[in-house]
């Protein structure tokens, strides 16, 4: 029976037959279906490789690298891979982390020291950085006591405004943030601009290619128009880029570069004080599996410079199949795309991402920010697979969208909109701190009385629906900070309860 521990342990063959029930719902992330999250070089000869890797190395804990010195050694081989893709010269150095969050964490523990060292504790840091950043910049910021300002992009090519940014700029500023590309739309920020305030202002600033750093090299090889965004460019402190997205490792793998060796000092901890082993983290969890690190050391050595360019050059190919088909079927194009791009329209977005789950396709509908007149959006992450899926999807894309032409709204969107109306007046983050806690105090009785019938309403009362559009709808028409109330508790009991 599901859930309930075992008093004998159980056999290999019904652990993996458990396992697989327990997976019959999810996506095939190799299968090409999914335009988010998944990153499927389609090669199936990679994963074997990989998982031989990770294989050897499962057990072997990073936390002592003089016990398994073999981390240090893989773990330089990417770090200098990393910087040979991004121009970094021999003053650059790096660390390898588990994700693109946890290498943003240390460059803006790094930025917030050295702006501290200068500046004495007088203030509350403050990152400033365009809307379209990711939001692992404010978990950076509430883990670690900083302020996040988002400013608004520029309208036509959707990347941001350095007017908009240098405005924004204080005497509080630790940190500029600019993304190559930023997740939204898949533009890449002007980071030449960029570099020119911070060094004017004497400001870290950091290049976020954690989507871009390991696959726009070679796009620009092949003739793409990339902006730079490298350490050639004066000003740029940092770049974190993760292999586990396009260089297409196993999850569990981000680089973050650091121009100056000295600027690592201030991600790394270490502490004396105890009376155990010396610790000398250089990320920020201490026993790590060696695992991620060997799989992503094998995945980038099995495809090598031909290989990861043979594979832009899919993407290049997928991404103009399909920003031509989604023209034609009447979308626009959101400014520039690169690996990702993003379509708007005046059809409901949400409803045509459902339609397509129908379909098998996984597109990911995006809410937009009404006052900044971002509209809602579909968005694609493009991956070589796609390269011989885009014909398909495109095809079923336009039916889509034709179908939907003919129905009529349907009676939850009219209540959806006077409920966007009725509650953007109200906005959690402009009250003061008082009516915030009172409202906390409201929202716990609330929730411990109505959760159920909320989560019946949203139709969640089940595990989460195939089709989330009327939900992200919701969410959309909230304001921001009471989304993320309801989306907390959601999460908290579809994990307290099981799916
Ligand atoms: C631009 C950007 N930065 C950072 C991150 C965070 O990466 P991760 O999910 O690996 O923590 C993402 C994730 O999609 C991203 O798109």
């Amino acid at each position: 029976m599901n859930g309930i521990f075992p008093k004998k342990g159980l056999s290999m063959e019904e652990i993996l037959r458990r396992l697989r029930d327990y997976a019959v719902d999810d996506l095939d992330p190799y299968s090409g279906r999914l335009f988010t999250i998944a990153f499927e070089p389609g090669i199936e000869q990679l994963r074997t490789v990989a998982f031989e890797a990770f294989k050897m190395f499962a057990f072997k804990n990073m936390l002592d690298f003089t016990e398994f010195p073999s981390m240090i050694r893989m773990e330089k081989d990417i770090i200098d891979y990393a910087a040979s893709l991004v121009n970094g010269d021999e003053q650059v150095v790096g660390t390898f982390t588990f994700g693109g969050t946890e290498s943003v964490f240390l460059a803006v523990k790094s930025a917030r020291d050295s702006f501290l060292l200068k500046r004495g504790l007088i203030t509350i840091p403050e990152i400033v950085m365009p809307v379209t950043g990711h939001p692992c910049y404010d978990k950076a910021a509430e883990y670690m006591g900083l302020r996040v300002k988002r400013v608004r992009i520029n309208e036509e090519t959707f990347t941001a405004d350095p007017k908009a940014i240098s405005e924004a700029v204080t005497d509080d500023t630790a940190m500029i943030v600019g993304s190559a590309p930023n997740w939204p739309f898949g533009t890449i920020d002007p980071i030449k601009d960029l570099a020119e305030i911070a060094v004017d202002k004497g400001i870290w600033l950091h290049v976020d290619a954690c989507v871009g750093g390991f696959v726009l090299p070679y796009m620009k090889r092949l003739g793409e128009k990339i902006p730079d965004f490298n350490f050639e460019i004066e000003g740029v402190s940092s770049i974190s880029m993760d292999p586990h997205k396009y260089a297409y490792t196993p999850i569990g793998a981000s680089v973050v570069l650091f121009r100056k060796k000295f600027h690592k000092m201030f991600s790394q901890f270490s502490n004396l004080k105890w009376p155990g082993y010396p610790i000398v983290n250089p990320a920020v969890l201490s026993s790590r599996s060696e695992a991620l690190l060997a799989a992503a050391w094998a995945t980038m050595h099995f495809l090598g410079e031909d290989g990861y360019l043979d594979l832009a050059r899919k993407i290049v190919s997928a991404k103009n199949k399909i920003v031509k088909g989604f023209r034609e079927a009447g979308y626009s194009v959101m400014g520039e795309p690169s690996v990702i791009a993003a379509f708007t329209s005046k059809t409901n977005i949400f409803k045509v991402s459902d339609e397509m789950t129908k379909k098998g396709w996984f597109l990911l509908p995006q809410k937009g920010i009404v006052n900044m007149n971002i509209p809602p959006s579909l968005h694609l992450t493009i991956n070589p697979i796609h390269e011989e899926l885009a014909d398909l999807m495109i095809a079923d894309l336009k039916e889509c969208t034709e179908t939907l032409k003919e129905l009529p709204e349907s009676e939850v969107e009219n209540m959806l909109e006077i409920f966007s109306v009725a509650l953007s007046m109200l906005s959690p983050g402009e009250m003061d701190i008082a009516t915030l806690s009172k409202l906390f105090v409201e929202a716990e009785k609330i929730l411990e009385a109505q959760g159920e019938k909320i989560l019946q309403a949203l139709g969640l009362e089940k595990g989460f629906p195939k089709e989330m559009g009327s939900i992200f709808q919701l969410l959309a028409s909230i304001p921001p900070e009471m989304a993320e109330l309801l989306a907390n508790y959601v999460v908290i009991e579809m994990f307290r309860r099981g799916v």
